[in-house]
């Protein structure tokens, strides 16, 4: 939880600043590695106040975390309006997993979006459901119909947008604001925009997770998930996440603050690299959706320019000729972009992605093979070269 007094500074600034507080650094620039398991107190007047205060950013125990991950949580903190606090966790399921379980109780019942990451669904299907709650699929496009879908048991809606594989843009404002008339607390998946480019509490989300293992960490070599809220729900959301003995570690920490220094610059390349190469996919014939929410393609699209900063680096797009072969031979002709399901790092990656298999409350009307790319770092025009030549192997497969 922030102590400072925020500052109205551009993100780029906020980005480099936040979560620096000097007590933290000491006389270096980023806060250090502190490795402890055990904090020692001066004496036992101290260890008792330590118990009574339970504040947060003090030595206490090494699951309370020590300067590293409070500077990195207090950083996630200032960069998104609206805040009172971040919780870290070891991944981003991990976060979603523990913000659900802040708010639901057995007999409840959970609206989640169709759309919603694959693990988000599982966790609802098989761990909420044996605590007695009771998940409903919701059409990602619904707005604020969702609240005819309402009962006197639903007490959370998690929402993703744009959604994982298909990318529809959700309509959050109206989601929420339907949501905080009926007492029904509000999640969001906010990994694809980050407060960057979706200051989600300002738009009426209660918390708002991010898997911070994607665009924050930004090398792909952490995992790690954060959680962030308002007043209302921030001691529910610390306390369960410590009696769920929820710690990163401090390298982790450390690696994800110094991902987050850079996080305004590579945010504008991923945006720039990835729009310059969906508009060259849609040029192609072989090409028929480019789902991309900044697109007019993508469901939604209307939405993100309504309500969105900007676009990241992760879009799919289809390929007419929709068999496995025609695709599979695309994805393995390609060079640059390795295959791999984990996103938002340096490094581009194209993927073979089916949303049909992971829908039960809407169609999936898609006509072709989907790919998904996440788009790196790389210099733009060799990543099309790159995609240019996939292009042979595809038409070879499919004749
Ligand atoms: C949208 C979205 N949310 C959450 C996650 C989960 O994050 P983690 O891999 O850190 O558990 C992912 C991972 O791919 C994701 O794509």
């Amino acid at each position: 939880m922030t102590d400072r007094p925020r500052k109205p500074l551009k993100p780029a600034t906020q980005a480099t600043n936040s979560g620096r507080r000097s007590e933290w650094t000491g006389a270096v620039v980023n806060p250090p590695v502190w490795r402890a398991s055990t904090h020692l107190y001066p004496d036992v007047v101290a260890l008792r106040e330590g118990l009574t205060s339970n504040a947060d950013g003090r030595f206490f125990y090494g699951r309370r975390g020590s300067p590293t991950q409070w500077s990195l949580a207090d950083a996630l903190t200032e960069m998104e309006p609206g805040a009172t606090g971040t919780m870290l966790y070891p991944s981003g399921v991990a976060a979603i997993s523990c913000a659900l379980l802040a708010v639901l109780k057995p007999g409840d019942e959970i609206l989640i979006a169709d759309s919603s990451y694959d693990p988000s669904r599982s966790f609802a299907d098989v761990f909420l459901k044996r605590m007695e709650v009771t998940a409903h699929y919701y059409d990602p496009l619904i707005g604020a119909d969702i609240a005819n879908l309402f009962s006197d048991k639903t007490r959370a809606i998690l929402l993703e947008s744009p959604g994982s594989l298909s990318f529809e843009v959700q309509d959050v404002p109206a989601i929420c604001a339907a949501a905080r008339k009926a007492g029904i607390t509000t999640l969001l998946d906010n990994t694809w925009a980050t407060s960057r480019f979706f200051p989600a509490l300002e738009k009426g989300v209660d918390i708002s997770i991010v898997a911070a293992t994607k665009y924050i960490v930004g090398h792909s070599d952490v995992m790690l998930g954060a959680a962030t809220t308002h007043d209302k729900y921030w001691n529910r959301l610390r306390r369960t996440a410590q009696q769920l003995g929820q710690v990163v570690s401090p390298d982790d920490a450390y690696l994800a603050a110094r991902g987050l220094r850079t996080l305004e610059v590579r945010l504008r390349q991923h945006e720039s690299s990835a729009l310059t190469i969906a508009r060259w996919l849609k040029e192609r014939e072989e090409v028929g959706l480019v789902l991309h929410p900044a697109l007019p393609d993508c469901p939604g699209h209307e939405i993100w320019k309504r309500d969105f900063l900007g676009s990241s680096g992760l879009f799919s797009f289809e390929l007419k000729q929709g068999d496995e072969a025609s695709r599979a031979a695309f994805v393995d002709a390609l060079d640059l972009f390795g295959i791999g399901y984990s996103w938002g790092g340096y490094e581009s990656l194209a993927l073979p992605v089916d949303p049909a298999k992971h829908r039960t409350a809407t169609e999936w009307k898609g006509k072709g093979a989907l790919v998904r790319l996440n788009i790196g770092l790389e210099d733009p025009d060799d990543l099309i070269a790159d995609l240019a030549n996939a292009f042979e192997h595809y038409h070879g497969a499919g004749s």
